[in-house]
């Protein structure tokens, strides 16, 4: 099949090169003739673990192709798929430029009875109003589905190619069998069902997740307060097999560039048909209230923080990644900064992008987690990278002035770090202090 691609950000990159890797002939189209330039010379311009060789291997195999020339990559196209942006505008509404940007010029250059298919998450009801803007500037017959996406960053070839699901949402017979048909190699479970049913599991899933991850982090409060273990607590509901062990993970909340915009966005499309969705509008402020727990710890530590020196390890939202949008770091950094802290960052692969968002005299970018935390009077964990996980704890807490330990993803025993000489505060357990006598 010819499958072109509109958008190379993750979902785009992703399942473009998925696709090619299922033996498709797969065009990739963008605007930033800059990114398709780094993929034309082999280079991938997002971290994501194992998509590099991917791209090289199906680039040299001659089944996939980068260019900005939308018109040459969409007339051949059995499948056009859109994969643009949709950000989240003030009012927390999805902003739909581009989605329709590319309709407009996707329209004049379809073949008959090309599929378009999107995979931005989109509003209830966009593909009807993408279809009519095609409409608008066509004459051929072409199908709309919506294909909602679900691979999350750090993992998402794995996601892509070993999906637990694959949604499609079709109102003709022909465009329903043609995309199954594309996806059966991905033996999973392919649901069927009408176009604003699949557009609205999206953003359900997302949502739901976002719940999960507010209700554990509210049961973690709770814990801290009445002497209860909230990794326990997790242990114990998630053996439930109608609750499930994921997504229970108690800690600083969750950012990136999906549940903060998607439950929003569910908020505001609620709305739009006067519905007040009160349950998702607490999920977005307890996790909006989750990270300040840092800034509560490090103040019961140690007093006023004016002049303190705090160590952060970890500044992408989740690790993996070395994307920071909507990162609960941004908004703890700022505080500590306003606050007079004095803060030494580290983060093996964000900190270039933590730099966009935010420089300071008082930081200081370090190369190392144990240069980031010498001299520091607390160190804050915020992001649970591997290399945080199985430190030598004992060996930092030696650098330190004071060593209070704020572990805000919850990865430490607090036997191990009390051992190491820390103050121990993790998320949902009670607070340890340290067995080594200073
Ligand atoms: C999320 C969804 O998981 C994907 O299915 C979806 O396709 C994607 O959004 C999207 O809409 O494009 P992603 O944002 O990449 O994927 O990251 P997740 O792994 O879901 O993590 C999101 C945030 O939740 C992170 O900040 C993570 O630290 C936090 N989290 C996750 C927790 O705090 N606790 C948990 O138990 C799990």
């Amino acid at each position: 099949m010819n499958i072109t691609v509109i958008g190379t950000g993750y979902v785009g990159l992703v399942s473009g090169t998925c696709y090619a890797e299922l033996g498709h002939h797969v065009t990739c189209v963008d605007k930033d003739s800059s990114k398709i330039q780094v993929l034309n010379e082999g280079g991938v311009p997002i971290y994501e673990p194992g998509l590099a060789e991917v791209v090289e291997r199906n680039i040299r195999a001659g089944r996939l192709h980068f260019t900005t020339d939308l018109s040459s990559g969409v007339q051949a196209a059995d499948f056009v798929i859109l994969a643009v942006g949709t950000p989240s505008m003030p009012s927390g509404e999805a902003n739909l430029s581009f989605i329709e940007e590319a309709a407009i010029e996707i329209a004049p250059c379809l073949k008959r009875d090309a599929i378009v298919a999107i995979k931005s998450t989109v509003p209830v009801g966009t593909n009807e109003r993408v279809r009519k803007v095609i409409l608008q500037h066509t004459k051929q017959p072409f199908y709309t589905v919506s294909l909602p996406e679900f691979l999350r960053e750090g993992t998402a070839l794995q996601d892509t190619i070993h999906p637990d699901r694959i949604i499609i949402g079709a109102e003709s017979e022909p465009a329903a069998a043609l995309m199954t048909e594309l996806h059966k190699p991905l033996a999973t479970q392919i649901i069927v069902t009408d176009i604003r049913s699949a557009e609205m599991i999206k953003y359900a899933s997302n949502a739901f997740l976002a719940t999960k991850i507010s209700f554990i982090n509210e049961i973690a409060n709770i814990c801290e307060k009445v002497g209860a273990d909230v990794n326990e607590v997790a242990k114990g509901m998630g053996l439930d097999k109608r609750i499930g062990p994921s997504f229970l993970q108690a800690g600083i909340g969750y950012g990136g560039s999906c549940f903060p915009k998607d439950t929003d966005a569910l908020i505001q499309i609620a709305g739009n048909v006067e519905y007040d969705f009160k349950l998702l509008k607490s999920v977005v402020e307890v996790n909006q209230m989750q990270r300040w727990g840092v800034i509560d710890k490090l103040s019961h530590a140690l007093g006023s923080l004016k002049d303190k020196r705090i160590a952060i390890w970890g500044l992408s939202f989740k690790p993996g990644t070395d994307d920071v949008r909507e990162a609960p770091s941004l908004q703890i950094v700022n505080r500590l900064l306003e606050m007079g802290a004095s803060l030494r960052l580290y983060d093996p692969i964000a900190m270039h992008n933590f730099s966009q968002h935010i420089t300071h005299p008082n930081i200081a970018w370090c190369q190392s987690a144990m240069e980031a935390v010498k001299q520091c009077d607390a160190v804050c964990l915020l992001t649970e990278w591997d290399e945080f996980v199985h430190i030598d704890l004992s060996k930092a807490s030696q650098q330190m002035n004071h060593p209070v330990l704020i572990d805000g993803r919850n990865v430490y025993r607090s036997q191990t770090a009390v051992q190491a000489g820390f103050d121990y505060y993790p998320v949902g357990r009670s607070y340890s202090k340290s067995e080594v006598i200073r």
